[in-house]
């Protein structure tokens, strides 16, 4: 098939998607009662609020009258400010950030994850990117080994946070889609993974789980809805594809069975795309049991690549600065920070954004810029977390005096990051 062939076919498979979609809206329309948007949202398989809020619009334009005063009625409703669910922030945590795409579990989930994973007292269990499974799970005080892998730059020792001693917690940073080896040998009975709802991490983290089961041990995995994305039906059935040639047998998938916290950078999108209303606990995803077979499982690498390393993290008062350093920086003192759209804070929280992919600096309020001189706002960054002056540290390491313009584009730079570092942020 030619290009131009595979191409057409993703769109129409991307309108197919969208097509199934506004028929589901249009169902939860079509009663006597006008629905709350949060009910509408229950019954959209995972899509995106962004999404959901302009396949209503749609309906409004396009329905027959009595339709359409409904659409414009739950339309009202999105935009109107939600009291019933203020976000139960993780105070142990550090805020989460959108690269990492840490949708953290509610306190139901986590609570029945770790009573799953304790059903047959293992001796052994490992977590793939699922600390506050981790926090729980430490708290039962049970005597087993526990393992957590994440990759998350600015995760503490979680043992640090739980009363006792924990000789037998193991927690290690490694980015499981380009090194899913690290788990080799470790023999859990029980693993729990809950990767980024894409293909590569999806198959790292599930080599991860392989490698890190003994034989009939059990594997719990979290996978994304279809209504996530257009190609997240292909994704789920390729993932059980990859379970099944790795030695893996599917017991059974739960749908809707875990449930997440909406993060503040999430509701930073929703804010921004005027939805108001979008309760907290709104995204669930399935969760699917495998048990590893008997023989040896067969595990060649995933194929998928990852760009983590690429990404630095600063701490600037809490605030989580993200800055893609790339090989051939440019030397230039412009363009330091630059917001990506007319608003850092983007309406979406989707990767496939096309804003998304111009930035190489990112924040877990959301906030995407691009820079110039990725290496240069990192030393700025880094200077006014230690106070001093980045004129100066900036001259130094250009080893030369800066022109007038660079001076205010270093003294701008600084005023811009400590007023972004504010919490919270007050406008954009
Ligand atoms: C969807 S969140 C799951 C969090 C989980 N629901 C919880 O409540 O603990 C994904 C997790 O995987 C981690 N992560 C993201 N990409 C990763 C990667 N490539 N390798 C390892 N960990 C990763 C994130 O830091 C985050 O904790």
């Amino acid at each position: 098939m030619s290009d131009g062939a595979t191409i057409l076919s993703e769109v129409d498979h991307d309108q197919r998607w969208r097509d199934r979609l506004l028929n589901l809206a249009a169902k939860q329309l079509a009663g006597p009662v006008v629905p709350s948007f949060n009910s509408v949202l229950q019954a959209m398989s995972g899509a995106d609020p962004v999404l959901v809020q302009s396949l209503i619009s749609e309906l409004a334009d396009t329905s027959s009258l009595d339709v359409r005063d409904r659409c414009r009625a739950v339309l009202a409703d999105c935009r109107r400010a939600n009291t019933s669910s203020p976000v139960v922030e993780d105070h142990l945590l550090p805020p989460p950030h959108p690269l990492d795409y840490e949708w953290r579990f509610t306190h139901d989930t986590r609570t029945q994850l770790a009573s799953t994973a304790l059903i047959r007292s293992p001796r052994s269990v490992l977590l793939l990117g699922c600390p506050t499974v981790a926090i729980t799970l430490l708290s039962s005080h049970s005597d087993f080994r526990l393992t957590l892998v994440d990759d998350n730059p600015a995760l503490p020792l979680l043992s640090n946070f739980v009363e006792g001693d924990h000789p037998r917690y193991r927690q290690v940073r490694a980015d499981l889609t380009s090194t899913p080896n690290v788990t080799a040998g470790l023999r859990a009975d029980v693993v729990i993974a809950d990767a980024p709802f894409y293909p590569d991490a999806m198959a790292g983290f599930l080599h991860a789980a392989v490698a890190g089961t003994r034989q009939r041990g059990r594997i719990l995995f979290a996978l994304p809805p279809s209504g996530t994305r257009p190609t997240a039906k292909r994704d789920v059935g390729n993932f059980h594809r990859l379970a099944r040639e790795a030695g893996l047998s599917h017991v059974s998938t739960r749908q809707g069975a875990v449930r997440y916290l909406r993060p503040p950078f999430e509701r930073n999108a929703h804010r921004s795309a005027g939805l108001l209303s979008v309760e907290d606990d709104w995204r669930a995803a399935d969760l699917a049991t495998f048990v590893r077979g008997p023989d040896p499982a067969t595990l060649s690498k995933p194929e998928g690549s990852s760009e983590r390393s690429r990404w630095q993290e600063v701490v600037v008062t809490g605030k989580r600065w993200r800055v893609r350093v790339d090989e051939h920086s440019s030397a230039a003192v412009e363009g330091l920070l630059r917001k990506v759209s007319t608003s850092a804070i983007l309406d979406t929280v989707s990767q496939r954004d096309s804003r998304r992919q111009l930035a190489n600096v990112c924040t877990d309020d959301n906030e995407y810029f691009v820079t110039t001189n990725p290496s240069l706002l990192i030393q700025v960054l880094t200077s006014v977390i230690r106070g001093c002056d980045p004129v100066t540290q900036v001259g130094d390491s250009l080893g030369r005096p800066l022109t007038p313009m660079e001076h205010s584009e270093v003294r701008l730079l600084r005023e811009l990051i400590e007023y972004r570092s504010m919490r919270p942020l007050t406008s954009d």
